[in-house]
């Protein structure tokens, strides 16, 4: 057991910050057992060491809810948008993959980098090829974060070196589910991952949702993101009434769903999803990036839709769920200057940490177990120099100041440990 003794921070609902200036936060194996006021928990288990971390703060692990491995040393390549993006940047990277000693070197790179920003669970796209997949998978349990992830599935309308069919799709994926769903002391998660409808044989994606839900596995996609892809889509499934009833129809909604996006549904397409139990991750940057637009967040949200956020790379820039919590404020501002509508009012930086943090865990169906620092959560949490990201290096005690510094300033310097399941997964305590 060990009490530790820092700023506590986190925002257990939308729209609310907690903060405890002088607060312990009691870890016990891989859970935190209790939390609260420093002088209160210390004569509760007096005997116990303590680590004095103050003026650092601790807050909840941040969880990306949509990132693809593969894209890491492809991102930042300004100038097109998704389709052409997708050829000329990503398609090639990705078939580099077919050599696993590259996917693994590549794997270190992106788990190691994810951590050292803070991200506690990620949720991530591999390539098409299995043992790359399987590499990764053996680096995410390695390093030790939480990990949902899954192989790439395409069958139809790929470049040929990423094309599979659709038989050995479903085949290995499966293999994989076997091999990784629940491993790592329940770290590691399957999440099958038919790319997007484009790309994917109706065969294919039955066949994911089904192995879904005979696994329990997660499913992940794309959906609604530019509007050169609504039209591709609506031109293959011409018998869908929108590009969400192309995936309901072919058995890939479900309460373990995470859609990438979702920037352009109409009204029968948000009860759908809705009813469904899926959820929606919102990608700001990467949105931004590739000029798709605006998803019209608080929206959504309003009505009722889960919603989390992801960085997307590679057409986000970062793996710094940070920057895409401000990102994530800046374009609803953007949004706001256009509409000034009540529904469109500008997304608030706690708001924003209750998405990268709360928000996503709900989104995965872990709400119970992590999101925040609440006793009998798991210890998935950041130890955080408030101070490095003021040029006056003050220790300010008000939390909406900090936290607003910590998301439009934010440098890797200030996450100095990043604990996940109770254990040290990057940096040391200070
Ligand atoms: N749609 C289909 N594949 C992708 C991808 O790799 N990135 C993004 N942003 N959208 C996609
Ligand atoms: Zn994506």
């Amino acid at each position: 057991m060990l009490l530790l003794r820092a700023h506590l921070l986190d925002a257990p609902s939308f729209g609310s910050l907690r903060s405890i200036p002088d607060g312990g936060l009691l870890l016990d194996g891989v859970s935190i057992v209790d939390a609260g006021r420093f002088e209160e928990l210390a004569p509760r288990h007096a005997g116990i060491e303590v680590r004095d971390l103050r003026p650092h703060w601790i807050l909840p692990g941040l969880i990306d809810l949509h990132v693809h491995l593969p894209q890491y040393e492809s991102v930042a390549m300004d100038g097109l948008e998704l389709l052409p993006w997708l050829e000329t940047h990503i398609f090639p990277g990705e078939a580099r993959f077919a050599d696993t000693a590259v996917a693994r070197a590549a794997a270190e790179r992106f788990f190691g980098d994810a951590l050292a920003w803070g991200t506690t669970t990620a949720v991530v796209y591999s390539t098409i090829h299995a043992e790359a997949t399987d590499a990764a998978f053996q680096v995410a349990e390695a390093r030790g974060l939480r990990c949902v992830m899954g192989k790439m599935m395409m069958d139809r309308h790929a470049p040929a070196a990423l094309q599979e069919d659709t038989e050995t799709s479903l085949r290995q994926s499966e293999a994989l589910i076997q091999r990784w769903h629940g491993a790592a002391e329940g770290r590691l998660h399957y999440a099958l991952a038919p790319r997007f409808a484009p790309m994917c044989s109706p065969a294919l994606m039955r066949g994911a949702g089904a192995l879904s839900e005979k696994h329990g596995a997660f499913i992940q996609t794309h959906l609604s993101e530019n509007r050169e892809e609504l039209a591709w889509v609506a031109s293959l499934f011409p018998e869908a009434s929108s590009y969400t009833d192309v995936y309901a129809r072919h058995g890939m909604l479900n309460g373990r769903t995470l859609l990438g996006h979702g920037i352009h549904l109409d009204a029968p397409e948000r009860a759908a999803i809705r009813a469904a139990g899926a959820a929606l991750v919102h990608c700001p940057t990467s949105n931004a990036f590739l000029a798709s637009g605006i998803m019209p967040l608080r929206r959504w949200l309003e009505e009722g839709l889960p919603v989390g956020l992801g960085t997307d790379v590679g057409a986000g820039t970062t793996l710094s769920m940070w920057h895409e919590m401000a990102m994530a404020c800046t374009v609803s501002k953007l949004r706001w200057a256009d509409t000034r509508g009540a529904a469109d009012r500008p997304l608030k930086p706690a708001e924003a940490l209750h998405l990268a943090t709360a928000g996503g865990a709900k989104a995965l169906g872990f709400k119970d177990h992590s999101g925040t620092l609440d006793p009998g959560r798991l210890a998935d949490f950041l130890v955080v120099d408030a101070r490095q990201p003021d040029p006056g290096q003050r220790a300010e005690d008000e939390p909406e100041r900090i936290l607003s510094r910590l998301l439009y300033r934010a440098q890797p310097a200030m996450v100095k440990a990043v604990f996940v399941d109770g254990r040290l997964c990057h940096g040391t305590l200070p």
